[in-house]
Protein backbone atom coordinates (compact mmCIF):
# COMPACT_ATOMS: atom_id res chain seq x y z
CA UNK A 1 0.00 0.00 0.00
CA UNK A 2 1.61 2.99 -0.70
CA UNK A 3 0.54 6.18 1.87
CA UNK A 4 0.76 9.67 1.87
CA UNK A 5 4.36 11.14 3.10
CA UNK A 6 3.52 12.50 6.28
CA UNK A 7 6.22 14.02 8.55
CA UNK A 8 5.33 12.05 11.86
CA UNK A 9 9.23 11.62 13.19
CA UNK A 10 7.74 9.16 15.17
CA UNK A 11 9.27 5.52 16.16
CA UNK A 12 7.85 2.51 17.68
CA UNK A 13 6.44 3.07 21.55
CA UNK A 14 4.43 6.26 20.43
CA UNK A 15 3.03 7.53 23.46
CA UNK A 16 -0.27 9.37 22.90
CA UNK A 17 1.07 12.61 24.44
CA UNK A 18 3.55 12.76 21.50
CA UNK A 19 0.81 11.89 18.73
CA UNK A 20 -0.88 14.99 19.90
CA UNK A 21 1.74 16.99 20.02
CA UNK A 22 2.52 15.84 16.53
CA UNK A 23 -1.02 16.58 15.40
CA UNK A 24 -0.87 19.24 12.05
CA UNK A 25 -3.55 21.24 13.72
CA UNK A 26 -3.54 23.64 16.51
CA UNK A 27 -4.87 22.77 19.66
CA UNK A 28 -6.40 25.56 21.31
CA UNK A 29 -7.63 24.15 24.66
CA UNK A 30 -9.74 21.62 26.33
CA UNK A 31 -9.23 18.15 26.21
CA UNK A 32 -10.69 15.60 27.92
CA UNK A 33 -12.01 16.42 30.86
CA UNK A 34 -10.74 19.98 30.01
CA UNK A 35 -12.54 23.39 31.63
CA UNK A 36 -15.42 24.33 29.13
CA UNK A 37 -13.63 27.94 29.32
CA UNK A 38 -11.10 27.41 27.49
CA UNK A 39 -12.72 25.53 24.75
CA UNK A 40 -12.11 27.23 21.34
CA UNK A 41 -15.28 29.21 19.98
CA UNK A 42 -18.23 27.05 18.53
CA UNK A 43 -16.92 23.87 20.50
CA UNK A 44 -18.74 23.27 23.75
CA UNK A 45 -18.05 20.38 26.12
CA UNK A 46 -20.32 18.38 28.60
CA UNK A 47 -19.89 14.81 30.49
CA UNK A 48 -21.68 12.21 28.64
CA UNK A 49 -21.70 9.20 31.05
CA UNK A 50 -19.67 6.86 32.78
CA UNK A 51 -18.26 3.68 31.16
CA UNK A 52 -18.55 0.39 33.63
CA UNK A 53 -14.84 0.34 34.49
CA UNK A 54 -15.26 4.44 35.90
CA UNK A 55 -14.10 6.56 33.52
CA UNK A 56 -15.90 8.88 32.16
CA UNK A 57 -16.78 9.92 28.41
CA UNK A 58 -17.05 13.25 27.06
CA UNK A 59 -18.98 14.98 24.62
CA UNK A 60 -17.99 17.75 22.05
CA UNK A 61 -21.01 19.95 20.77
CA UNK A 62 -19.19 21.62 17.40
CA UNK A 63 -21.05 24.44 15.43
CA UNK A 64 -19.93 25.80 12.17
CA UNK A 65 -20.76 29.50 10.93
CA UNK A 66 -23.79 28.29 9.52
CA UNK A 67 -25.50 26.95 12.34
CA UNK A 68 -24.63 23.58 11.37
CA UNK A 69 -24.00 21.19 14.61
CA UNK A 70 -22.11 18.33 15.04
CA UNK A 71 -21.96 15.96 18.57
CA UNK A 72 -19.22 13.88 19.15
CA UNK A 73 -18.38 11.45 22.39
CA UNK A 74 -14.43 10.29 22.54
CA UNK A 75 -16.22 7.09 23.18
CA UNK A 76 -15.82 4.99 19.91
CA UNK A 77 -15.28 8.36 18.21
CA UNK A 78 -19.56 8.24 17.57
CA UNK A 79 -21.07 11.13 16.38
CA UNK A 80 -24.04 11.39 18.26
CA UNK A 81 -25.96 13.71 16.12
CA UNK A 82 -25.23 16.22 12.94
CA UNK A 83 -27.66 18.76 12.27
CA UNK A 84 -28.34 20.48 9.14
CA UNK A 85 -30.47 22.29 7.57
CA UNK A 86 -33.55 21.69 4.57
CA UNK A 87 -33.70 24.35 1.37
CA UNK A 88 -35.98 26.04 3.32
CA UNK A 89 -33.37 26.21 6.18
CA UNK A 90 -35.10 24.13 8.86
CA UNK A 91 -32.65 22.19 10.74
CA UNK A 92 -32.70 18.43 10.93
CA UNK A 93 -30.60 15.44 12.65
CA UNK A 94 -29.72 13.44 10.01
CA UNK A 95 -27.80 10.39 11.36
CA UNK A 96 -29.28 7.28 13.99
CA UNK A 97 -27.96 7.49 16.79
CA UNK A 98 -29.06 7.73 21.23
CA UNK A 99 -29.04 10.66 23.49
CA UNK A 100 -27.46 8.58 26.50
CA UNK A 101 -24.30 6.57 26.38
CA UNK A 102 -26.31 3.05 27.94
CA UNK A 103 -27.78 2.88 24.57
CA UNK A 104 -24.44 2.18 23.06
CA UNK A 105 -23.56 -0.19 25.99
CA UNK A 106 -26.97 -2.09 26.39
CA UNK A 107 -27.28 -6.00 25.64
CA UNK A 108 -29.62 -4.97 22.76
CA UNK A 109 -27.27 -2.75 21.21
CA UNK A 110 -24.54 -4.80 21.13
CA UNK A 111 -26.32 -7.64 20.01
CA UNK A 112 -27.56 -5.13 17.18
CA UNK A 113 -24.22 -4.19 16.55
CA UNK A 114 -25.26 -1.64 13.88
CA UNK A 115 -21.97 0.73 14.83
CA UNK A 116 -23.77 3.80 14.93
CA UNK A 117 -21.78 6.87 13.66
CA UNK A 118 -18.74 4.94 14.87
CA UNK A 119 -14.78 5.24 14.27
CA UNK A 120 -13.98 1.25 13.08
CA UNK A 121 -10.41 0.04 13.40
CA UNK A 122 -8.46 -1.58 12.80
CA UNK A 123 -10.14 -3.43 9.52
CA UNK A 124 -13.28 -1.88 8.33
CA UNK A 125 -15.12 -4.50 6.76
CA UNK A 126 -14.37 -8.41 6.58
CA UNK A 127 -11.31 -10.70 6.80
CA UNK A 128 -12.45 -13.91 5.65
CA UNK A 129 -12.29 -16.83 8.40
CA UNK A 130 -10.38 -14.03 10.76
CA UNK A 131 -7.54 -15.01 9.13
CA UNK A 132 -4.58 -13.70 7.11
CA UNK A 133 -0.69 -14.07 6.70
CA UNK A 134 1.94 -11.38 6.90
CA UNK A 135 5.41 -12.28 5.72
CA UNK A 136 4.70 -16.10 6.18
CA UNK A 137 3.34 -16.21 9.68
CA UNK A 138 -0.41 -16.13 10.02
CA UNK A 139 -2.67 -14.30 12.37
CA UNK A 140 -6.00 -15.48 13.72
CA UNK A 141 -8.38 -12.89 14.77
CA UNK A 142 -11.73 -13.17 16.46
CA UNK A 143 -14.97 -14.13 14.20
CA UNK A 144 -17.96 -12.12 15.22
CA UNK A 145 -19.90 -12.34 11.35
CA UNK A 146 -20.62 -15.89 11.11
CA UNK A 147 -16.99 -17.26 9.81
CA UNK A 148 -15.66 -13.92 9.52
CA UNK A 149 -14.47 -11.12 11.53
CA UNK A 150 -16.03 -7.55 10.90
CA UNK A 151 -15.22 -4.39 11.74
CA UNK A 152 -12.05 -5.20 13.86
CA UNK A 153 -13.53 -7.88 15.83
CA UNK A 154 -15.21 -8.69 19.10
CA UNK A 155 -13.96 -5.31 20.73
CA UNK A 156 -13.10 -3.04 17.40
CA UNK A 157 -12.19 0.88 17.68
CA UNK A 158 -15.80 1.70 17.87
CA UNK A 159 -15.84 0.55 21.91
CA UNK A 160 -12.36 2.22 22.81
CA UNK A 161 -12.01 5.45 24.68
CA UNK A 162 -10.22 7.59 22.64
CA UNK A 163 -8.04 10.68 24.28
CA UNK A 164 -10.11 13.66 22.53
CA UNK A 165 -8.28 17.06 21.87
CA UNK A 166 -10.98 19.95 20.96
CA UNK A 167 -9.14 22.79 18.67
CA UNK A 168 -9.66 25.25 16.22
CA UNK A 169 -8.08 25.96 13.23
CA UNK A 170 -8.16 27.73 10.03
CA UNK A 171 -9.85 24.77 8.42
CA UNK A 172 -12.58 25.29 10.93
CA UNK A 173 -13.16 23.40 14.45
CA UNK A 174 -13.07 19.93 15.61
CA UNK A 175 -11.71 17.04 17.95
CA UNK A 176 -8.50 15.38 17.69
CA UNK A 177 -9.51 11.70 18.44
CA UNK A 178 -6.29 9.28 19.43
CA UNK A 179 -5.93 5.78 20.45
CA UNK A 180 -3.00 3.44 20.93
CA UNK A 181 -3.83 -0.12 20.10
CA UNK A 182 -1.76 -2.35 22.16
CA UNK A 183 0.50 -4.96 20.10
CA UNK A 184 -1.74 -7.98 19.94
CA UNK A 185 -4.80 -6.12 20.47
CA UNK A 186 -7.72 -8.31 18.80
CA UNK A 187 -5.33 -10.47 17.12
CA UNK A 188 -3.82 -7.80 14.70
CA UNK A 189 0.36 -7.64 14.78
CA UNK A 190 1.71 -4.24 16.24
CA UNK A 191 1.04 -1.40 18.39
CA UNK A 192 -1.17 0.99 16.41
CA UNK A 193 -1.06 4.39 17.36
CA UNK A 194 -4.08 5.86 15.67
CA UNK A 195 -4.80 9.79 15.45
CA UNK A 196 -8.58 10.29 13.56
CA UNK A 197 -9.07 14.25 13.29
CA UNK A 198 -12.90 15.38 13.06
CA UNK A 199 -12.97 19.24 11.15
CA UNK A 200 -16.51 20.32 10.92
CA UNK A 201 -15.53 23.59 7.99
CA UNK A 202 -17.38 26.70 7.52
CA UNK A 203 -18.10 25.55 4.10
CA UNK A 204 -20.62 23.01 5.74
CA UNK A 205 -18.27 19.95 5.33
CA UNK A 206 -17.07 17.14 7.94
CA UNK A 207 -13.51 16.35 7.07
CA UNK A 208 -11.90 13.06 8.84
CA UNK A 209 -8.61 12.70 8.96
CA UNK A 210 -6.96 9.36 9.79
CA UNK A 211 -3.19 8.46 10.84
CA UNK A 212 -1.76 5.70 12.08
CA UNK A 213 2.03 3.57 12.67
CA UNK A 214 2.31 0.76 13.11
CA UNK A 215 5.32 -0.69 15.49
CA UNK A 216 4.88 -4.52 13.54
CA UNK A 217 3.75 -4.65 9.41
CA UNK A 218 0.06 -4.90 9.72
CA UNK A 219 -3.15 -4.83 7.50
CA UNK A 220 -5.26 -1.10 8.51
CA UNK A 221 -8.30 0.12 7.03
CA UNK A 222 -9.81 2.84 8.62
CA UNK A 223 -13.72 4.08 8.72
CA UNK A 224 -16.00 6.15 9.89
CA UNK A 225 -20.00 4.24 9.92
CA UNK A 226 -22.53 7.12 10.60
CA UNK A 227 -25.90 6.32 9.24
CA UNK A 228 -27.61 9.37 7.04
CA UNK A 229 -31.32 9.27 6.80
CA UNK A 230 -31.46 13.21 4.44
CA UNK A 231 -35.26 13.18 5.81
CA UNK A 232 -33.74 13.45 9.57
CA UNK A 233 -33.83 10.35 11.77
CA UNK A 234 -36.47 8.92 12.93
CA UNK A 235 -37.98 8.92 9.32
CA UNK A 236 -38.78 5.14 8.43
CA UNK A 237 -36.90 4.61 5.30
CA UNK A 238 -34.45 5.91 2.43
CA UNK A 239 -36.01 4.26 -0.26
CA UNK A 240 -36.42 7.06 -2.10
CA UNK A 241 -32.93 8.86 -1.42
CA UNK A 242 -31.40 9.81 -4.49
CA UNK A 243 -27.94 8.37 -4.77
CA UNK A 244 -24.98 8.71 -7.70
CA UNK A 245 -22.05 6.28 -7.10
CA UNK A 246 -18.50 7.59 -8.95
CA UNK A 247 -18.08 3.51 -9.79
CA UNK A 248 -18.32 1.49 -12.87
CA UNK A 249 -17.47 -1.91 -10.87
CA UNK A 250 -17.75 -3.34 -7.33
CA UNK A 251 -17.15 -6.29 -5.55
CA UNK A 252 -19.21 -9.59 -5.63
CA UNK A 253 -20.03 -11.49 -2.61
CA UNK A 254 -20.29 -14.79 -1.46
CA UNK A 255 -23.19 -15.92 1.27
CA UNK A 256 -21.14 -14.74 3.62
CA UNK A 257 -20.09 -11.23 2.23
CA UNK A 258 -16.59 -12.17 1.79
CA UNK A 259 -15.89 -10.33 -1.98
CA UNK A 260 -15.18 -13.43 -4.70
CA UNK A 261 -12.49 -11.40 -5.92
CA UNK A 262 -14.14 -10.71 -8.80
CA UNK A 263 -13.46 -7.01 -10.27
CA UNK A 264 -17.70 -6.57 -11.72
CA UNK A 265 -18.95 -4.26 -14.48
CA UNK A 266 -21.99 -2.71 -12.55
CA UNK A 267 -23.14 -1.43 -16.32
CA UNK A 268 -26.89 -3.57 -16.04
CA UNK A 269 -26.88 -4.50 -12.98
CA UNK A 270 -28.83 -3.28 -10.01
CA UNK A 271 -25.74 -2.00 -8.73
CA UNK A 272 -25.26 0.93 -11.22
CA UNK A 273 -25.42 4.09 -9.89
CA UNK A 274 -23.28 6.15 -12.24
CA UNK A 275 -26.37 8.41 -13.14
CA UNK A 276 -28.79 9.74 -9.73
CA UNK A 277 -30.93 6.56 -8.90
CA UNK A 278 -33.61 6.12 -6.34
CA UNK A 279 -32.10 3.66 -3.95
CA UNK A 280 -35.65 1.60 -3.69
CA UNK A 281 -36.31 1.28 -7.44
CA UNK A 282 -34.06 -2.24 -7.78
CA UNK A 283 -34.35 -3.71 -4.52
CA UNK A 284 -37.16 -6.30 -5.44
CA UNK A 285 -35.23 -6.92 -8.76
CA UNK A 286 -34.36 -11.08 -8.27
CA UNK A 287 -30.55 -10.60 -8.23
CA UNK A 288 -28.51 -12.90 -6.37
CA UNK A 289 -26.09 -10.60 -5.04
CA UNK A 290 -29.23 -8.09 -3.55
CA UNK A 291 -30.04 -11.90 -2.32
CA UNK A 292 -26.82 -12.52 -0.17
CA UNK A 293 -26.89 -8.43 1.25
CA UNK A 294 -30.00 -8.59 2.09
CA UNK A 295 -29.92 -5.54 0.04
CA UNK A 296 -27.22 -3.38 -0.58
CA UNK A 297 -23.97 -3.92 1.46
CA UNK A 298 -21.13 -4.13 -1.30
CA UNK A 299 -18.24 -2.50 -1.87
CA UNK A 300 -17.92 -0.24 -4.85
CA UNK A 301 -14.42 0.14 -6.97
CA UNK A 302 -14.39 4.10 -7.11
CA UNK A 303 -13.07 5.46 -10.18
CA UNK A 304 -9.90 7.03 -9.59
CA UNK A 305 -6.76 8.70 -11.23
CA UNK A 306 -4.72 6.10 -11.61
CA UNK A 307 -1.43 8.15 -11.36
CA UNK A 308 -2.50 9.47 -8.39
CA UNK A 309 -4.73 7.09 -6.81
CA UNK A 310 -4.98 9.05 -3.38
CA UNK A 311 -5.89 12.20 -4.26
CA UNK A 312 -9.76 13.03 -2.34
CA UNK A 313 -12.23 12.18 -5.44
CA UNK A 314 -15.88 11.95 -6.01
CA UNK A 315 -17.00 8.79 -4.09
CA UNK A 316 -20.76 9.61 -3.82
CA UNK A 317 -23.94 12.02 -4.13
CA UNK A 318 -27.36 11.82 -1.77
CA UNK A 319 -29.82 13.48 -2.58
CA UNK A 320 -33.24 13.80 -0.50
CA UNK A 321 -36.08 15.08 -2.63
CA UNK A 322 -38.49 16.25 -0.05
CA UNK A 323 -36.08 18.37 2.37
CA UNK A 324 -33.55 18.83 -0.85
CA UNK A 325 -30.65 18.17 1.49
CA UNK A 326 -27.88 16.76 -0.39
CA UNK A 327 -24.85 14.80 1.05
CA UNK A 328 -21.66 14.32 -1.15
CA UNK A 329 -18.95 12.17 -0.15
CA UNK A 330 -15.06 12.46 -1.26
CA UNK A 331 -12.37 10.04 -0.56
CA UNK A 332 -8.56 9.20 -1.07
CA UNK A 333 -10.08 5.66 -0.42
CA UNK A 334 -10.80 3.22 -3.07
CA UNK A 335 -13.78 1.73 -1.75
CA UNK A 336 -16.99 2.64 -1.06
CA UNK A 337 -19.39 0.23 0.90
CA UNK A 338 -22.89 0.89 0.74
CA UNK A 339 -25.03 -0.42 3.20
CA UNK A 340 -28.98 0.06 2.81
CA UNK A 341 -29.66 -0.93 6.41
CA UNK A 342 -30.30 -3.95 6.22
CA UNK A 343 -30.14 -4.89 9.66
CA UNK A 344 -32.05 -2.42 11.07
CA UNK A 345 -35.58 -4.32 12.19
CA UNK A 346 -36.87 -1.75 14.92
CA UNK A 347 -35.59 -3.49 18.19
CA UNK A 348 -33.69 0.11 18.52
CA UNK A 349 -35.24 3.22 19.18
CA UNK A 350 -33.43 6.29 18.61
CA UNK A 351 -33.26 9.85 19.79
CA UNK A 352 -36.97 10.97 18.64
CA UNK A 353 -38.44 8.00 20.20
CA UNK A 354 -38.74 6.60 16.75
CA UNK A 355 -37.79 2.70 16.15
CA UNK A 356 -34.76 2.75 13.34
CA UNK A 357 -36.95 0.01 10.78
CA UNK A 358 -35.32 -1.53 8.25
CA UNK A 359 -33.83 0.44 5.87
CA UNK A 360 -34.55 3.74 7.73
CA UNK A 361 -30.68 5.00 7.27
CA UNK A 362 -27.92 4.03 4.95
CA UNK A 363 -24.12 4.22 5.56
CA UNK A 364 -21.33 5.06 3.16
CA UNK A 365 -18.51 3.73 4.22
CA UNK A 366 -14.81 4.92 2.66
CA UNK A 367 -12.53 2.11 2.36
CA UNK A 368 -10.16 -0.32 1.25
CA UNK A 369 -11.62 -3.35 0.04
CA UNK A 370 -12.88 -6.19 2.04
CA UNK A 371 -10.86 -8.66 2.93
CA UNK A 372 -7.93 -7.24 1.12
CA UNK A 373 -5.29 -8.97 3.32
CA UNK A 374 -6.31 -12.31 1.52
CA UNK A 375 -7.42 -10.94 -1.97
CA UNK A 376 -3.75 -9.91 -3.50
CA UNK A 377 -5.09 -8.46 -6.52
CA UNK A 378 -7.20 -5.44 -4.06
CA UNK A 379 -5.48 -2.42 -3.05
CA UNK A 380 -2.99 -3.58 -0.55
CA UNK A 381 -4.22 -2.79 3.36
CA UNK A 382 -0.73 -3.36 4.39
CA UNK A 383 1.41 -0.74 6.07
CA UNK A 384 4.83 -1.08 7.39
CA UNK A 385 6.54 0.25 10.47
CA UNK A 386 8.17 2.99 8.50
CA UNK A 387 5.02 4.56 7.16
CA UNK A 388 2.10 6.49 8.04
CA UNK A 389 -1.11 5.73 7.03
CA UNK A 390 -3.17 8.37 5.93
CA UNK A 391 -6.89 8.54 4.34
CA UNK A 392 -9.04 11.32 4.10
CA UNK A 393 -12.97 11.20 3.82
CA UNK A 394 -15.08 14.18 3.11
CA UNK A 395 -18.66 14.55 4.07
CA UNK A 396 -20.54 17.74 2.78
CA UNK A 397 -23.76 19.40 3.35
CA UNK A 398 -25.73 21.35 0.61
CA UNK A 399 -29.40 21.66 -0.80
CA UNK A 400 -30.48 21.51 -3.87
CA UNK A 401 -33.69 23.92 -4.32
CA UNK A 402 -35.09 23.20 -7.32
CA UNK A 403 -36.36 20.04 -6.98
CA UNK A 404 -40.01 19.46 -7.89
C1 LIG B 1 -21.30 -2.92 7.62
C2 LIG B 1 -21.47 -4.28 7.10
C3 LIG B 1 -22.88 -4.69 7.23
C4 LIG B 1 -23.36 -4.58 8.63
C5 LIG B 1 -23.11 -3.20 9.13
C6 LIG B 1 -23.44 -3.10 10.60
O1 LIG B 1 -21.91 -2.01 6.81
O2 LIG B 1 -21.03 -4.40 5.77
O3 LIG B 1 -23.02 -6.01 6.78
O4 LIG B 1 -22.66 -5.48 9.43
O5 LIG B 1 -21.76 -2.86 8.95
O6 LIG B 1 -24.69 -3.62 10.88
Amino acid sequence: MKHLAFSWSMGVGLSLATIAAGSAVAATGGGSGGMSSMLPAGIEQSGFGTLPDGRSVECYTITNANGIEMRVINYGGIILSLETPDRYGRMDDIVLGFDSLGDYLSPTYRQANPYFGALIGRYGNRIADGRFAVDGQTYQLPTNDGPNTLHGGNEGFNQKLWNAQPFSSSDGRGVVMTYTSPDGEQGFPGELATRVTYTLTDDDALVIDYRARTSKTTPVNLTQHSYFNLAGEGNPSILDHQLTINASAYTPVDETLIPTGEIAPVAGTPFDFQTPTTIGSRLGQRDTQLAYGKGYDHNFVLIKNAAAPQTLTRAARVVEPNSGRVLEVETTEPGLQFYSGNFLDGTLVGKSGQPYVLRSGLALETQHFPNSPNQSNFPSTRVEPDETYHSQTVYRFSTEDNLP
